[in-house]
This record gives structure tokens, C-alpha cells and sequence, in this order.
């Protein structure tokens, strides 16, 4: 037996695998977004109301943290951001820092992963902290963080490798929320998510029995079957199509 689903355009803009960048701004606010106040980790204090996450994201990164022994010493310095909250500080970047760092290390309101929820910027804990590059070493709990943070669903969103693609230069504190397996199978091949979005779009991936494939949304309705009892996620990409996940062997849910 097998279960349809039913994608129309607002799906392209909701989920854990969308791609935002220069190229492909947030167009719409994902009304399904789930913010949830980060409380119980150690946070940057930067005077303004409290942080917030996606809710997977924060609970992931709370594991993640827990799992690296690094509650001490990493700090959370920055998560989601309205487009409000990013104009004010690509502005203040352009005054304070001028024009070649802003365009490095701050992304054009409209155009920040933070706006999603699931961008995480974290640092280590010292005296006084960066709120645009925080210090994020390969040392200690850092570095343990780095370690498992595929496990956890998290990858390192900025590489020096990937500044071609990615029009950011190496961010090593900012770690995106894209869930597992797509995180490890990034890491394993060494593609950062412009890569890994145009590589699923035109090949299908079958890896340990998940399957993950894409489907355009070029419809008002277009229907897809998973079978019965299988779990699977759908995420937008933000541009024109659905990635779908299929976990052949476990459950059933939709998560
Ligand atoms: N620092 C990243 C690029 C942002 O502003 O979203
Ligand atoms: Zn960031």
C-alpha cells in the first residue's frame, strides 16, 4: 500500500534543506517555522530579547553540546534573526567595517541562513566575544564539537574550499541545521549545500536504505506516494522543487 502526498508551492519554502544564499533569497516566511527559545545553554549575552532556534535545530544542538562536553566552554553567540534584525547589522557592518568585510562575513538582509532558524553561530567562551567572528578553534570542546557535528545534523556552512560558491568567506563558527544523513553524506563527499542541492536534483542518492530524491514543484498540486509505514521528511529547497527522504528500514512517522 502505498501513501500519497500532496506538495504545492509553499512546500519549495519550508524545511531543513533550504538553500539560501545571494542567489536565492528567502521570498517567503515559512509559516510552519517553529522558533523556540533557546534557555538552557549558555548564551551570549548581547542585550537584546533571547535567543531563538528552529525547534529540531535547537534540540539537535542541545545533544550536540551535551555530547561534546561543551556546555562550558562554547558559547551560543547568535541564531535565528529577523530580516529587521540582519539589515540593522549589515548596516552596521558597512559603518563599522566597511564594504570587502561586510560582504565576506555578512550576508544582504533577505539573503541569511539566520532568517531560517537553522543557523547557529557559536563561539568559544572568553573574555570578550565577536558577535560577527566569534573564535571558533580546533582545539578542545571546539573541536570535539566539530567532530560529531555531522552526527547531529549540523554542517560547517562555510569553507575557505567553498568561497567560490558560496560568496562567504570561511566561517568556521557557523554551523547550519540540515539534518542527518544529508550533513554526513555532505561531509563524506566534501560538498557544501549549493553542491549538494544541484546534485540531488539531478541524481537520486540510495545510501544504507534512505533514499533521498528531488521532485519540481511546478504545480498548483503535485503528488507524490511513499509507502506505507515508511518514515520520510520533505524538504523545500527554496527555489523549485521538494527534497524527499525515505527511511526504508525504521518506523513510522513523519517528522
Ligand atoms: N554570517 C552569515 C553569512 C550571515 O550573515 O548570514
Ligand atoms: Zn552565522
Amino acid at each position: 500500500m502505498e501513501h500519497v502526498i500532496t506538495l504545492t508551492p509553499s512546500d519549495i519554502h519550508r524545511g531543513h534543506l533550504l538553500l539560501v544564499n545571494r542567489d536565492h533569497p528567502l521570498r517567503k516566511i515559512d509559516d510552519s517555522l517553529t522558533l523556540k527559545r533557546i534557555e538552557n545553554l549558555q548564551v551570549l549575552d548581547t542585550g537584546k530579547e533571547s535567543m531563538k532556534l528552529e525547534r529540531t535545530c535547537l534540540e539537535q544542538l542541545t545533544a550536540l553540546l551535551e555530547d561534546c562536553n561543551g556546555n562550558q566552554d562554547i558559547l551560543v553567540v547568535s541564531g535565528y534573526r529577523s530580516k529587521d534584525e540582519q539589515t540593522e547589522l549589515y548596516e552596521a557592518s558597512l559603518r563599522d567595517h566597511g564594504d570587502v568585510f561586510t560582504s565576506s562575513y555578512v550576508a544582504r538582509p533577505g539573503e541569511s541562513e539566520h532568517q531560517t532558524g537553522l543557523a547557529v553561530d557559536v563561539g568559544q567562551r572568553t573574555e570578550v566575544v565577536d558577535y560577527i567572528c566569534p573564535l571558533f578553534p580546533d582545539t578542545g570542546a571546539c573541536k570535539g564539537f566539530k567532530q560529531i557535528a555531522a552526527q547531529y545534523g549540523f554542517i560547517q556552512r562555510y569553507k575557505e574550499s567553498k568561497k567560490e560558491i558560496t560568496n562567504i568567506a570561511a566561517e568556521p563558527w557557523h554551523f547550519r541545521y540540515v539534518g542527518y544523513p544529508h550533513s554526513v553524506i555532505m561531509e563524506e563527499r566534501e560538498w557544501c549545500l549549493e553542491e549538494y542541492i544541484d546534485h540531488v536534483k539531478r541524481y537520486p542518492i540510495h545510501q544504507e536504505r534512505i533514499e533521498i530524491y528531488y521532485v519540481p514543484i511546478t504545480h498548483d498540486f503535485t503528488c507524490i506516494t511513499i509507502p506505507n509505514g515508511t518514515p520520510f521528511t520533505i524538504s523545500g529547497n527554496n527555489h523549485d522543487g521538494c527534497i524527499i527522504t525515505v527511511y526504508h528500514d525504521k518506523g513510522s512517522e513523519r517528522h
